[in-house]
């Protein structure tokens, strides 16, 4: 039997020197990436097998960036949230953010509120977007809930306090770079990992199906032996 990829993460990096090497200001680079993003979200909500499909989009490092960079990114969150709301809903796609939102102007806190509840209902692919995500900062949160709520901590509480409850079966990251930045730290204990050089700008559908295709014949043991 091959793997199936129910949950597919991807560590959307490479935006800025995609940019830089067309001679263009790194915001060009973004909202490209914007772009991607609407396609592979598409792609998997096409392909029944993939359940959840999350993406790093702003990490809590990602703050250190410079003003004007951090504020062109809220502003493009906040345009394609409005935007994409009908690809939501014609792809049955259900939205749900994770991070610590709290940080956010309450303008864009309105515009993922109202996205994630209207698209509650949808029963296809679940997308969530990483927002002000660190995954130290996520299993501390869910920690901190189970101590005030005098609640056991196990693997099991600790994993369905966490924002994100489900395990991550192939993990991607795009720019050419080989580490985790913080992403998924928890679910991704048993991910499958795969490194590209390609910058998030030019991933393709192509691609992601070519890694699925190799994720497919790996032989997931999980610490005991086939
Ligand atoms: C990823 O692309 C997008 C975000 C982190 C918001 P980068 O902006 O990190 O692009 P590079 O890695 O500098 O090329
Ligand atoms: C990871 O990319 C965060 C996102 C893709 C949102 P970074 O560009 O922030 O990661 P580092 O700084 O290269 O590790
Ligand atoms: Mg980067």
């Amino acid at each position: 039997m091959s793997n199936q990829p129910r949950h597919i993460a991807i560590i959307m990096d490479g935006n800025g020197r995609w940019a830089e090497s067309k001679g263009k200001t790194r915001t060009f680079g973004h909202e490209k990436g914007a772009e991607v993003v609407r396609t592979i979200t598409t792609y998997c909500a096409t392909h029944p097998e993939i359940e959840r499909l999350t993406l790093y989009a702003f990490s809590t490092e990602n703050w250190k960036r410079p003003k004007l960079e951090v504020e062109f990114l809220m502003k493009l969150l906040e345009k394609y949230l409005k935007n994409e709301l009908p690809t939501y809903l014609e792809g049955n796609i259900r939205f749900e953010p994770i991070g610590d939102l709290s940080l956010f102007s309450s303008s864009l806190r309105k515009t993922i509120t109202h996205v994630r509840e209207a698209t509650e209902h949808c029963t296809g692919l679940v997308q969530s977007l990483a927002l002000n995500y660190g995954g130290q900062d996520e299993i501390v949160r869910a920690a901190n809930q189970l101590c005030e709520a005098n609640a056991p901590i196990t693997t099991e509480s600790l994993t369905q306090a966490l924002d994100c409850p489900s395990d991550v079966d192939l993990l991607i990251r795009t720019g050419g770079d080989n580490r985790l930045s913080n992403f998924l730290l928890w679910q991704s204990a048993y991910a499958e990992l795969f490194f590209t050089d390609t910058l998030w700008p030019d991933f393709s559908e192509n691609e992601l199906n070519d890694i699925i295709r190799k994720f497919k014949t790996v032989e997931r043991r999980f610490g005991g032996i086939n």
